[in-house]
């Protein structure tokens, strides 16, 4: 039996890849490799010596989709295919809505018709908007201001509205803070399409030298130092999280919601300073406006996760910069 990973050629699918394999399961892979290359699924192979089972496949391409189930055995699915990018989804709503609503249908649909019924879904903190208090429970109110956003406040309803109608799903809904870092192998790590939109890949460009100058979108913020708080979380414990999931899913949990962040909140400079230590140089910044949609502080209380799933992050922000800074440097230009 297999875990089907899909969107596992992606940032977090490949770190994750690397620890189901490491624990021994076997995988699948469908990813149409629209926001990623097949190398990563190489270098995957290469970190753990064991093979994966890749099928470049789009979502919504149902017949090559229902015969990977055909093909192989699966007995649960990690659900991280789908478009990111907060900015674009605002530009391109139609094709963020379509891509990663109906691609999910698609995929919910075909799990059915072959009794396929455990998944765990990709979710985002920006699913909590802008929270009234910090550290945000599973609990606090959901709002959501973009498509990107909005598609996966939808989806984590309409996965529970699949539970509610057929008991034998189990979904678990994993909420992600800010994911950085890579595998200390340096062999795989995020690489973004053109400029990055978030921060942690635009500090490592300016760091190999790609970008002159890090933005850091305002310095007027209710923080310790005016500038944006996030909660980073390192990929590896971020991936480490979906194996918990798997295993939990052996218990039958039905419908299971959890935060994976460390708890902790970091400003923008916060980590401007922890990655020039890690890369032994100065990242040259300016301080611009407000970017509009963001908001202050951001960071996770993670005591469900750590109780349900006996899962916690254990990198911390030093580790996650000199992990991405092995990767960015030796792949300046990322596969
Ligand atoms: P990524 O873009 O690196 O990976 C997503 C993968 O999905 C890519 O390899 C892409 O080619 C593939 N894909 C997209 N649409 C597809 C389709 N229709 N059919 C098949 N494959 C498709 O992104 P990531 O950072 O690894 O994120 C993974 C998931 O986690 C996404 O759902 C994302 O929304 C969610 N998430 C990411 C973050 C983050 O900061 N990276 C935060 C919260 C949630
Ligand atoms: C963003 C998305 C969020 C998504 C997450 C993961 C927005 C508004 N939010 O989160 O929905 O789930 O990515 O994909 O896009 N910053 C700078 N300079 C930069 C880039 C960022 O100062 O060049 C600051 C931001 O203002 C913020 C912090 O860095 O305070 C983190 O930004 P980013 O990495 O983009 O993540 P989020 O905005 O938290």
């Amino acid at each position: 039996m297999s875990i089907l990973v899909t969107g596992g050629a992606g940032f977090i699918g490949s770190h994750t890849c690397v620890e189901l394999l490491n624990s021994g399961y076997d995988v699948v892979v469908v990813d149409n490799l629209c926001n990623s290359k097949e190398e990563s699924l190489k270098r995957v192979e290469k970190i753990t010596g064991k093979s994966v089972s890749f099928y470049k496949v789009d979502l919504l391409d149902k017949v090559s989709l229902d015969n990977v189930f055909s093909s192989e055995e699966i007995e649960s699915v990690i659900h991280f295919a789908g478009l990111k990018a907060v900015g674009e989804s605002v530009e391109k709503p139609l094709e963020y809505y379509h891509n990663n609503i109906t691609g999910t249908l698609v995929l919910c649909d075909i799990m059915r018709k072959h009794n396929v019924k455990n998944i765990v879904f990709s979710s985002s903190a920006t699913v909590y908007g802008d929270p009234a208090t910090v550290p945000i429970k599973e609990g606090f109110p959901l709002s959501v201001t973009n498509p990107y956003g909005s598609t996966k406040l939808m989806l984590e309803n309409i996965l529970q509205d699949i539970y509610k109608s057929d008991n034998e799903w189990n979904i678990i809904i994993l909420r992600y803070f800010n994911p950085i870092g890579a595998h200390e192998s340096g062999l795989i790590g995020e690489d973004p399409k053109g400029i990055p939109n978030n921060l942690a890949p635009y500090i490592t460009k300016v760091a190999v030298g790609q970008l002159d100058v890090l933005g850091v979108f305002g310095d007027d913020y209710d923080t310790h130092d005016g500038s944006g708080v996030r909660d980073y979380i390192h990929v590896v414990d971020l991936s480490i999280g979906h194996l918990k999931a798997i295993e939990k899913i052996k218990d039958k949990p039905g419908v299971a919601i959890y935060n994976l962040g460390t708890g902790k909140g970091y400003s923008v400079l916060d980590l401007v300073k922890a990655f020039s230590k890690a890369c032994g140089k100065e990242i040259p910044y300016i301080i611009k406006p407000r970017r509009a949609g963001d908001i202050a502080k951001c960071y996770a209380d993670a005591s469900l996760a750590n109780k349900e799933l006996a899962w916690t992050a254990k990198r911390d922000l030093d580790k996650m910069c000199e992990d991405a800074w092995e990767w960015q440097k030796n792949n300046p230009d990322g596969y």
